[in-house]
């Protein structure tokens, strides 16, 4: 079983990485490949709109460092999406990276990539309620389920906003190994 993360923090100490890092290595112990992808490490462009993905080819036309990131979501059996919360979104590189994924659509807008695999979207923001931003994984959910995630899971980690904050929160460490668990053993 393979499961990846795309990191969406740029931060060395980022909340949303730890975590989607806790859930990589919890993963392995109980036997997964894993893999990661620290997005603002890459070199890449947003979509073109060009449209070729759904008159040309069954792919992206950019080459760069986001092929790779793409390549290997759309072989997964597992994904972790992680991002810090900007401006009640996700983060700049992680936009500019799900807008990429608008290529694993056809033409008419049914997917090009296998059902029945399992995501992880883990969301860290500032402020301590929940109730803000609850929209935010619900928008996202709508496509990695038409994308073949039919099991989604959310970690969302709520203040506070400094580097390194969520080793305090051994609630969200614990539910990240859960879910390693889960995704693992195939089992929702
Ligand atoms: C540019 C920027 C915008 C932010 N906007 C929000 C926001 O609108 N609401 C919020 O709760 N936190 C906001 N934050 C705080 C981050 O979401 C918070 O520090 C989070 O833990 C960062 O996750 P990371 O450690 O994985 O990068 C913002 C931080 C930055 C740098």
């Amino acid at each position: 079983m393979k499961i990846v993360a795309v990191l969406g923090s740029p931060r060395q100490k980022s909340n949303s990485t730890t975590l989607a890092r806790k859930i990589l290595e919890k993963a392995k112990e109980f036997g997964a490949e894993t893999g990661e992808f620290v997005l603002s490490r890459l070199s890449y462009e947003g979509c073109r709109a060009c449209e070729t993905c759904k008159k040309k080819l069954d792919h992206c036309v950019i080459e760069d460092d986001l092929t790779a990131v793409l390549e290997a979501v759309r072989e997964a059996d597992a994904v972790v999406f992680a991002s810090p919360n900007y401006f009640g979104e996700v983060s700049g590189q992680f936009k500019l990276f799900f807008d990429r994924t608008y290529s694993y659509l056809n033409a008419d807008f049914t997917s090009r990539l296998r059902s029945g695999r399992a995501s992880v979207f883990v969301f860290s923001q500032g402020q301590t309620s929940l109730n803000l931003y609850a929209d935010v994984h619900p928008r996202y959910e709508m496509w990695l389920k038409r994308y073949g995630f039919d099991s989604n899971y959310l970690i969302r980690m709520n203040g506070p906003r400094a580097e390194g904050s969520v080793s305090k929160r051994s609630d969200l460490i614990a539910q990240a190994e859960e879910l390693a668990g889960k995704l693992v053993s195939g089992r929702p």
